[in-house]
């Protein structure tokens, strides 16, 4: 299963994906996290682990990816360029994985540098490899996205089986979860939604299918840059998740 994890900027995407990575892999599943996010450096660090290297390197760099995707547009063929045949989480170069007992962490690709072009290339190696990464039963996939909608946009969603958005306390971030809910049926994908950074006021006022509450452990963590505790509460929206 590939479980696409979304939502406003800074409502808590990469500690979520983090947590249910963690407890998957408590249950004894397989785990790959995949750190599409080309901004933010942070998902591997709450694993306590070092940051995993581009997966774009892989592939030849950011500019070789662009330049094969401008040669499609310029053709005019408007067809897609696949750039994976069938992939297992095994055949993924060990180079570009970082492994934590029985999780993986990779990274798509960052920005490093001014003035070295849109996030373009990592999107579409985003959706290329989602789509073509093949699972067994018991593997599972937990894709960290950046803040927004943009990665609906770039079709990452379309290798995914089901979207984790997260909403914390604020009207935009309801906003945008109701967008994101209203993406995602147009698509066929299913939605489960986590109300993150809750307290028993908060979560009265927000509707969603599981709540995690605003944890001090947690933040001191992220604060620190550490890896995240155990937290039991993800356990809720990881039942609902692996149940259907
Ligand atoms: N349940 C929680 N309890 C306490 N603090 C939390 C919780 N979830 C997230 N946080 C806090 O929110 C911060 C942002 O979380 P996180 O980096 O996961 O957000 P994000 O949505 O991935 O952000 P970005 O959009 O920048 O990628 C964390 O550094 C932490 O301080
Ligand atoms: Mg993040």
């Amino acid at each position: 299963m590939k479980i696409l994890v979304c939502g406003k900027g800074g409502c808590g995407k990469s500690v979520v994906a983090a947590l249910i990575a963690k407890e998957l892999a408590n249950r004894g599943k397989r785990v790959l996290v995949v750190d599409t996010d080309e901004s933010n450096f942070g998902i591997y660090r709450n694993f306590g682990v070092e940051q995993p290297k581009d997966f774009m390197e892989y592939l030849g760099g950011k500019d070789a990816v662009r330049e094969v995707l401008i040669k499609s547009i310029q053709n005019g063929s408007g067809e897609r360029v696949r750039m994976f045949k069938k992939i297992t989480i095994d055949e993924i170069p060990e180079d570009y994985v970082v492994s934590k007992g029985n999780i993986k962490i990779m990274a798509i690709g960052k920005i490093h540098d001014f003035g070295e072009g849109c996030a373009c290339p990592m999107g579409a190696v985003a959706r290329e490899f989602l789509e073509a990464l093949k699972l067994n039963e018991d593997e599972y996939v937990v894709v960290d996205t950046d803040a927004g909608i943009e990665h609906f946009g770039r079709g990452v969603e379309a290798g995914c089986d089901v979207i984790v958005a997260i909403v914390e306390p604020s009207y935009e971030s309801i906003q945008l979860t109701n967008k994101i809910v209203e993406l995602a049926n147009k698509i066929g994908k299913r939605v489960v939604i986590l109300a993150n950074k809750v307290d028993d006021e908060t979560a009265k006022l927000i509707k969603a299918d599981a709540y995690l509450p605003f944890k001090r452990e947690i933040y001191i963590a992220c604060l620190e840059g550490k890896e995240l505790p155990e937290v039991d509460e993800i356990g809720d929206v990881v039942d609902i998740l692996v149940a259907n």
